[in-house]
């Protein structure tokens, strides 16, 4: 109970709402939906967002805000422009907006997380929508958020110095030293207008980018003194169908966060800094069937056209259960993550236009880490049998291995003032698990809820017509008795235990 890695920060449950094929128009908004509210709002959508859990919401992309004019997404919808948006090669109508969103945030009782344009703009548009959004009134931009209908200032918090500026896709990429001097000038202009601000500067599109470690580098060393934050972003990817490197990945993204820390710790250390940069590793998702050609469409120019419409499987929860396990494990410097994206375009949560919304595999991990990952994350101490994998992925058409060593059992172990909650995940494809933990410092302990996520096949998958095919049970094997508790894991399995004292 002693050893504590670090409190869950609430916005290390995040996720991700980009303007990129049905996430926003027919995933989140839909006008004329039989479920929309008067806003267009699918209120079929925002139930299964709360029963998911996102805590806080990143906005508006991505590649998306890399070409991005805010100022077409505010004021009459009647008199804002369609234009062609050039990260996904769609069609932007701008009928939703910063305001929109701001709106279906506090309707969902989720935090926005706004990222600025600092591809095809700069510090100047950032900082007028951090005056547009957050000051109470009485400036140019201000009084236009007046006008346009919310009188009160949206107050956000926490926004993200441009997307991925390191990677040649976005538009106007950047060296590392050309984009940390105009991130550092725009992140020092946003905090003028609103000092209570957080923000993050872009670290590397990957683990696998031919930049990483030296970006962060140079980003750091002319950002430091003005962000809170830096970020990482990992799609984890299974192109070799191997399904015990695959359930072994989620390690790459321990080595990932670590690295990260390293650098940016060097850079304090070089400064002679007691400040610590977290980290906000704010998109994460798997994303590889649908990537060729970077997930762009073959017909240009539709508007909301289905893009990146991964259908997930058992494996695939598996995997993201793993990296749960990950992001809590580094709870002390990841203060922020977020699953991308929420709906429709790499999503847990999925929607036919005009009919139901339903849940995919990977929406399950998710929802039990938000739901019971809050608290003080204990540094567990795992003896298990462990497998060599060689984790692959790819640098565009370049292969690369990342070898592991992964424990069989991964596992993280929450502690909060009424007990502990234990994420274990056997990552052992045919044999079942046995499970003895040893919980010092917390008194008798009862199992109070236990779930599975388990299926004999892999591909397993929900779908409109099946949607509960892959979907958690009861898991019957929980024996506690004093500080002991025993269990049986499935092989291939995600399981939650509750104990309370
Ligand atoms: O989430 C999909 C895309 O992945 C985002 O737009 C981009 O930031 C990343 O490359």
């Amino acid at each position: 109970r002693d050893f504590v890695i670090g409190d869950t920060d609430p916005r290390l449950f995040g996720a991700f709402v980009e303007h990129l094929g049905r996430c926003v128009y027919g995933g989140v908004f839909e006008p004329g939906h039989p479920t929309a509210d008067a806003r267009g709002f699918r209120t079929d959508v925002l139930a299964l967002v709360r029963e998911l859990g996102p805590t806080i919401i990143r906005y508006p992309g991505g590649n998306f805000v890399s070409g991005y004019n805010w100022e077409d997404g505010v004021g009459p919808v009647a008199d804002r422009p369609a234009r062609l948006d050039l990260a996904w090669l769609s069609t932007e109508p701008n009928a939703f907006g910063t305001n929109e969103f701001v709106d279906w945030c506090r309707a969902a009782g989720v935090e926005p997380m706004l990222a600025v344009n600092l591809g095809t703009r700069d510090g100047d548009a950032a900082r007028n929508l951090v005056e547009y959004c957050n000051h109470p009134g009485g400036s140019a931009w201000s009084d236009m958020r007046i006008r346009h209908g919310w009188p009160e200032p949206h107050g956000v918090r926490f926004w993200c110095l441009g997307n991925e500026a390191d990677g040649p896709w976005q538009m106007e990429h950047r060296t590392a030293r050309e984009y940390g001097r105009k991130a550092a000038e725009a992140a020092k202009m946003m905090r003028w207008i609103d000092p209570s601000i957080e923000l993050a500067a872009c670290g590397s599109s990957g683990r696998n980018m031919a930049t990483y470690g030296a970006w962060e580098d140079e980003v750091l060393e002319h950002t430091f003194d003005h962000v809170e934050h830096l970020s990482l972003h990992h799609y984890f990817t299974n192109y070799r169908d191997d399904a015990a490197a695959y359930l072994a990945s989620p390690d790459v993204m321990d080595q990932f966060i670590e690295e990260v820390v390293a650098v940016a710790d060097g850079v304090a250390a070089r400064r002679r800094s007691g400040k610590r940069i977290m980290l906000s590793f704010d998109e994460w998702n798997i994303w590889y069937r649908t990537r060729d050609d970077g997930g762009r469409p073959r017909e240009r120019w539709q508007v909301a056209p289905p893009l990146l419409e991964e259908v997930y499987t058992m494996e695939d929860a598996l995997v993201i259960g793993g990296a749960c396990i990950s992001l809590l494990n580094h709870a002390d410097r990841v203060r922020t993550a977020c699953l991308a994206q929420l709906v429709n375009a790499i999503a847990p949560i999925m929607t036919e236009t005009g009919g139901p919304a339903w849940r995919q595999t990977i929406f399950w991990p998710f929802a039990q880490m938000s739901r019971l990952g809050r608290g003080s994350v204990l540094r567990a101490r795992v003896r298990s049998d462990a497998y060599r994998a060689a984790c692959h992925d790819r640098r565009g058409a370049q292969d690369l291995v990342f070898p592991v060593e992964a424990p069989y059992l991964k596992a993280a172990v929450v502690a909060d003032a009424r007990g502990v909650t234990l994420f274990l995940l056997n990552r052992h494809l045919a044999e079942r698990m046995s499970v003895s933990v040893e919980a010092r410092g917390f008194g008798a302990l009862a199992a109070t809820e236990a779930f599975q996520l388990h299926h004999h096949d892999l591909k397993a998958r929900n779908d409109r017509n099946e949607p509960l095919r892959v979907r958690p049970t009861p898991l019957g094997s929980v024996r506690a008795g004093g500080g002991a508790v025993s269990l049986d894991l499935e092989p291939a399995s995600w399981n939650v235990v509750r104990l309370e004292g």
